[in-house]
């Protein structure tokens, strides 16, 4: 088997520091055993999750990506790489590319301008819950300090776990009546839950049994190895399809310190809240007991709990490993407490010295997220329109300027003034479309995220919105409808964090701002695996005649297949 596993090739570049980092992968299918039950899992290499990139701020990734599926399209996006200058290596299907067809090889490349915790997903039909992620972390580059000081550090990618497989989710989804998935069966921490047993069965009201395992059962936890009186940094990624998390360590405190690839001011919490697309940086400090171990936790909040959370065990190397804590594991705090969650999103404050926006925006959309009906389909829906990705990548229409790739007119910039958030759609049919927001080059873009209430009653959900090639500000969040002219008094233009995922609240709003500076095509969408593939995203596209030379590898399929051909052999 061709199998060239990790090749890191440090080359002579421009800068003596940078280098490219090579890495020729394979994706299959194969049987795994996430949550101690076996099931069906992507794999990179023969690893699930996939192997985690190590790089430093500056070096480029090359990536050969091998599609081994036998009966299934392939890409990988890079989530927090901005892709400045590679719009082309941004890994969306049906945006910036084709997807990768079984046997073929597709090539990524591209740099990772600054440090930060990021990772890297499946980005066609559902392929991200069928377990295709790994972490991608951004080291300073060499010479360069980071501002923070810790002994060790630990890196965690979460994400839930179903037992029923992806495509018959999928198939679910896009039925009429549409089978909503459920709730998740596990949570995993580094591809790693347990169904049906417990490692705190000691103290938990259910009759889980204690989990045993046997040497070298891909379902045991990895437990963290510290020593006492020391600094360590928790990475924290979340992958998940659909699971926002509340991240705890018994006993500790944690100070959060990086959010999304950019560093924040530092503050000092009990609990995390992540949700899916968001990455953190905590440090924790081994201040307790070291004759014990504790708890580490990941429980199920903003949704009606049915699923157990991922445990772990924080080890003082000066207790035994084996040791389970002798008090019960942090409790997640109550799933429907929007106040809390808010409330930790509003602590989270860039830190001194980064980049502040800019004061005022040259555009807006009001962007209004629905649920709604087409012929009895359940969709998603932003401004009343459910994406529908085209067959030709936007990518490659827009810079071939090929019209009939997708239509053309924008879609609606704002919802109907009179549109009542807080209850069921009176309309509840809406239209599928392709249409995508174009922008020209440098200008400053706002968004305001608008929830309102979903098909049912007294339902309305959070959603965590992701924009790829960008960081934004997150300028605030508001109860209600938005109201321009009045709302715009609350932002926070002092020093709003940079990220590339927020949370939209239920029955509320988030206001965001970016500027355009990087020409291409990007996916903005909630992170929720089922609610995407139900339409909720749009398209931004900016700088059009800047985007330089895309790859003909990503473009042959639709309406640019036949285009290249005929350009290559006139
Ligand atoms: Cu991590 Cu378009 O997503
Ligand atoms: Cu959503």
């Amino acid at each position: 088997m061709g199998m060239w596993w990790i090749v890191a090739v440090a080359i002579l570049a421009h800068t003596a520091s940078a280098a490219v980092r090579e890495y020729a992968w394979e994706v299959e299918y194969k049987f795994g055993w996430p949550d101690c039950k076996e099931g069906m899992v992507m794999a990179v290499n023969g690893q699930f999750p996939g192997p985690t990139i190590h790089a430093l701020a500056g070096d480029t990734i090359v990536v050969h990506l091998t599609n081994k599926l036998a009966t299934e399209g392939l890409v990988i996006h890079w989530h927090g790489i901005r892709q400045l200058g590679s719009p082309w290596a941004d890994g969306a299907a049906g945006v910036t590319q084709c997807a990768i067809s079984p046997g073929e090889t597709f090539t990524y490349n591209f740099t990772v301008d600054k440090p930060g915790t990021h990772f890297y997903h499946g980005h066609y039909g559902m392929q991200r819950s069928a377990g295709l992620y790994g972490s991608l972390i951004i080291d300073v580059a060499k010479g360069k300090k980071e501002p923070l000081r810790y002994d060790g550090e630990f890196n965690l990618l979460l994400s839930d776990w179903w037992h029923e497989d992806v495509l018959s989710q999928e198939i679910g989804l896009s039925s009429r009546p549409m089978r909503w998935i459920g709730e998740a069966q596990s949570i995993l921490i580094n591809g790693r839950g347990q169904f049906n047993c417990s490692l705190a069965a000691q103290f938990s009201s259910t009759s889980l049994p204690t989990c045993t395992f046997k040497e070298g059962d891909q379902c045991a936890p990895q437990r963290l190895h510290v020593e006492p009186n020391k600094t360590y940094r928790i990475r924290l990624a979340s992958s998940t399809a659909l699971a926002s998390l509340n991240f705890a360590v018994q006993g500790h405190k944690l100070v959060v310190v990086e959010a999304d690839g950019n560093y924040i001011t530092p503050f000092t919490t009990d609990d995390i809240d992540i949700y899916s697309g968001e990455t953190y940086s905590v440090l924790l400090t081994t201040d307790q007991d070291p004759s014990q171990n504790y708890y580490i936790s990941a429980g199920v909040r903003g949704r009606k709990p049915n699923t157990p959370p991922a445990l772990t065990v924080l080890n003082y190397v000066t207790a035994l490993s084996s040791q389970l804590p002798t008090s019960p594991p942090p409790e997640t705090p109550r799933w429907n407490d929007f106040d809390r969650s808010k409330n930790f999103s509003k602590k989270i404050f860039a830190a001194m010295g980064s980049p502040s926006p800019p004061e005022t925006f040259d555009e807006r959309l009001i962007l209004l997220n629905t649920q709604n009906l087409i012929d009895g389909f359940t969709k998603w829906a932003i401004n009343n329109v459910s994406l529908a990705v085209p067959g030709t990548p936007y990518l490659g229409s827009v810079k071939y300027n090929l019209r009939t790739g997708f239509n053309r007119s924008s879609p609606p910039k704002d919802y109907p003034v009179d549109y009542d958030i807080m209850n069921p759609p009176r309309n509840r049919n809406t239209k599928q479309g392709n249409g995508i927001y174009v922008f020209p080059f440098n200008v400053t873009v706002d968004v305001i995220l608008q929830n309102a209430n979903g098909l049912n009653a007294n339902a309305s959900e959070i959603h965590p919105w992701h924009l790829h090639g960008h960081d934004f500000w997150v300028l605030g969040y508001g109860e209600g409808k938005f109201k321009p002219g009045i709302d715009e008094k609350t932002y926070n233009l002092k020093n709003p964090s940079l990220r590339n995922t927020v949370a939209l609240y239920p029955y509320g709003w988030t206001a965001l701002r970016f500027v355009t500076d990087n020409p291409g095509v990007w996916f903005f969408h909630c992170h929720i695996e089922p609610h995407l593939h139900m339409g909720m995203g749009v398209v931004f596209a900016e700088g059009l005649n800047r985007i330089g030379k895309v790859p003909d590898e990503a473009l042959g399929c639709g309406l640019t297949k036949q285009f290249l051909m005929n350009r290559n052999n006139p």
